[in-house]
């Protein structure tokens, strides 16, 4: 991947079997090493990366069986092979079962060793290039993927076409599940970075002493188990965007650091005396109101002022309640796709319901309560009780239902004068043609007139 050679670890207890093979791959440019026993095996996977581990499936002690499921435990991304003499290639089919790549039955030939390593890492990157793809798909899915017609939204929406091509770094402020990280990645797709990556780090789950290592990087020898210099998450960003998330849980010494990161363009990787050239869009996002943070002390004054350039305040769903409507609609649409099942409607007492809410989770509970109704609702209207389990003593409470039905019979009798009276305007009055036009019958329409009380 990043023009090291791919390594490759050898566990077997014939000492000349471990010989040939590593041999054999060494030449072809891997870096083999290899081990006797699976413990050893095991330590070693546990010490350093491998891209591949081709094992024997009978060892003393930790069998290959158990190395494949501790193993894969341990690095999900390692490929394993199994070796197997001819007596037990049930056990290797077994362990495909269990997740390993292939089998070899011994002996093998040299090509056979060969072309079996080929395809595993082929494979592997492969998989590996997918994943990368179809996050960047869906990534320019994503400005579409924003809903939002409630004014606090349409000014979010013009704000971010506004800096979406600038470099400025952007801060990104709301409550959680406000759509932070969504609004983060869709600035990305809107900007002339798009083709490069968007990296988001959640600096909260990052241990504090790690902060620094993770996003610089660090050289070999920086501190115990570096074992090899690592590039940061500001280099693999390189030309994209970062996404640097709760901010504001993040410690001054780290705050300071970033400032300078900021201010220069260059990071120095831990341990470093080299600084290095980076050219990263940084988005920051929090659900701190970093503005009180400061007066707190808990966070740096001079990285907020440099920080809020361009602020982006997400409004809490609770206050932006027409979006709701929208927003619902659009995950019940997203959700009876994802689970094939033909769309529902709202009930029009469910959609009172969930204009009702208060929303403390925002969008995310939101779209999490109309996927769980998706799934439960068995008629083809969402009622109340699939959204809310205890909907319906809900709305007895608050007597929603009757005052409901009273909205609906007045907005219904509203539409009936609208098109009853544009009906008869058309018509110049004309009975007979104006119950054709509406498609009811010559007395239904004199019924509906008397009913309604309306004039001619
Ligand atoms: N306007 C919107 N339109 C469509 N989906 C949205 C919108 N806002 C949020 N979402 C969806 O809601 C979920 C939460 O959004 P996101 O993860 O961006 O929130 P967040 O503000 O980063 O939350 P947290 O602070 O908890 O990290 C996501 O699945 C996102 O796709
Ligand atoms: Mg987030």
């Amino acid at each position: 991947m990043n023009g090291h050679p791919e390594r490759v670890l050898i566990v077997d207890d014939e000492e000349h079997v471990c010989a040939l093979f590593q041999r054999i791959l060494q030449k072809e440019g891997y870096e083999v090493e290899c081990a006797p026993t699976g413990e050893d095996g095991l330590a070693r996977l546990a010490g350093q990366p491998f891209d591949l581990v081709m094992t024997d499936l009978k060892l003393p002690g930790i069998d290959g069986m158990e190395l494949l499921r501790r193993g894969r435990d341990l690095c999900p991304e390692t490929s394993f092979v199994m070796l197997t003499a001819f007596g037990t290639v049930q056990t290797a089919v077994e362990a495909m079962k269990q997740g390993a790549y292939d089998y070899l039955v011994k002996p093998v030939d040299k090509d056979e060793i060969i072309m079996v390593v080929a395809k595993a890492l082929e494979v592997q990157r492969l998989t590996r290039e997918v994943a990368r793809l179809r996050s960047q798909l869906d990534l320019s899915l994503d400005f579409n993927e924003i809903v939002g017609h409630s004014k606090s939204m349409k000014a979010v929406f013009r704000l971010m076409k506004m800096v979406a091509d600038s470099n400025a770094t952007i801060l990104i402020q709301g409550e959680s599940g406000t759509g932070k990280e969504l609004i983060a990645r869709a600035i990305h797709g809107a900007s002339r970075r798009k083709e490069r990556r968007f990296v988001a780090v959640n600096c909260a789950s990052v241990p504090e002493s790690l902060l620094e290592s993770e996003l610089f990087g660090y050289v070999r020898g920086a501190f115990t188990g570096a074992a090899a210099d690592k590039k940061g998450l500001f280099e693999e960003a390189h030309e994209g965007t970062l996404l640097l998330d709760e901010i504001g849980d993040t410690s001054t010494a780290f705050q300071s650091a970033l400032l300078r990161v900021l201010q220069e363009s260059e990071i120095r990787p831990v341990g470093s005396n080299k600084t290095v050239k980076v050219d990263v869009r940084v988005i920051v996002a929090t659900n701190k109101d970093l503005k009180r943070e400061v007066e707190r002390k808990t966070f740096r004054e001079d990285l907020f002022y440099r920080l809020s350039v361009v602020p982006i305040a997400l409004p809490p769903l609770r206050s932006r309640r027409d979006d709701i409507p929208l927003l619902a609609a659009h995950f019940i649409e997203k959700y009876s796709r994802a689970y094939s099942v033909e769309p529902k409607r709202l009930a029009p007492v469910s959609l009172r319901l969930l204009l009702d809410h208060s929303w403390p989770g925002n969008v995310r509970e939101l779209e999490n309560v109309i996927e769980r109704a998706v799934l439960i609702n068995p008629g083809a209207e969402i009622a109340p009780d699939s959204l809310f389990p205890s909907a319906l003593t809900m709305l007895d409470e608050n007597r929603s239902f009757t005052s409901l039905n009273d909205t609906m019979r007045g907005a219904r009798e509203l539409m009936e004068r609208e098109k009853i009276a544009e009906a008869l305007q058309r018509t110049s009055g004309n009975r007979s043609h104006a119950a054709r036009l509406l498609g009811i019958s010559r007395s239904a329409l004199y019924n509906k007139i008397k009913s309604l009380r309306l004039a001619n």
